[in-house]
This record gives structure tokens, sequence and C-alpha cells, in this order.
């Protein structure tokens, strides 16, 4: 029962902490272990149609991961792709109609760990912008 105080101490800590993430822009977040496949998620609430669209995912505001506009991408031709992601991005070309923009990384490894975001710079009446944390955790072996 000593240990008591302190609990509760702990838990103060950790409202507190995620009252203060919530004054930011909401940021899901996404666990996967590493060599598995993950999909980050993105979907506008309007559920607008991004065929024609244009959206652009980063990492950690620099990285090139994925950029489609209007049906050209880094899987048909457009470069400037960062190597770190060739060949593992896709896309859902079917939920596109659907406002969905998420996007598959395959074999992931630790190094892709970090902040994403999924940019559609052209919505209109106003540019929309997700944040996506991404975890990817070390598989232990014995
Ligand atoms: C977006 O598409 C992916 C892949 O098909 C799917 O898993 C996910 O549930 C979709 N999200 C929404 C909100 O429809």
């Amino acid at each position: 029962m000593e240990f008591l105080p302190l609990v509760y101490l702990c838990l103060l800590t950790l409202a507190e902490i995620s009252l203060g993430a919530e004054s930011g822009p909401a940021v899901i977040k996404v666990t996967v272990e590493e060599g598995n496949d993950v999909v980050l998620p993105c979907v506008l609430s309007s559920k607008e149609n991004l065929v024609q669209m244009l959206f652009d995912w980063k990492k950690d505001g620099q990285k090139e991961v994925f950029l489609y506009d209007a049906g050209i991408h880094y899987n048909n031709g457009r470069s400037g792709q960062d190597e770190q992601f060739k060949g593992r991005i896709s896309h859902f070309p079917e939920e596109l109609r659907n406002g969905n923009a998420s996007i598959t990384i395959r074999n992931t490894k630790v190094a892709d760990s970090g902040d994403y975001t999924c940019d559609f710079p052209r919505l209109q009446p106003k540019r929309q912008i997700f944040h996506i944390k991404l975890v990817v955790g070390r598989v232990l072996t014995s």
C-alpha cells in the first residue's frame, strides 16, 4: 500500500502527457514487427474521390515515400522516391474513389520507424495533412 502515492503520481504524469499531445495534430500510431508488411492508414473523412488528385507520403518531413498525382506515381514511372522505399510501397487503386490513400510498406525494417505524413496539398477548400507514427519492433531471437 506504500506504493500507492507513487502509482498515483505516475498516472497523473501519464494523463498530462496525453493531454499535452492532444493540443497538436492527431497522430495515429501503428506498430509492426520487423520483416512484416504494414498498412499506414490515411482516409479523407469526406470520402472524396482521389483518382484525379494528388497526395504525398513523406517520412520525417523529408524522405519521399509515395507520391500519387492523378494516376502517375513511383511504381509507374515517376522519379524522386527515396532509395529506402524503392520497391516496397504500394497503394490501393480500388480504394482511391472512397477517399482512401492508405499505403502498404512491405518487409519493414527498424529504420522505417518514424513520423509519416499523408498530405493533400491541393485539397479544396483546405489542405489536409495526416500524421502517422510507425514503430517497427525488432524481433527478439534467442
Ligand atoms: C482503406 O483501404 C485499406 C486497404 O484496402 C483497408 O484495409 C482500410 O480498411 C480502408 N480504410 C477505410 C477507412 O475504408
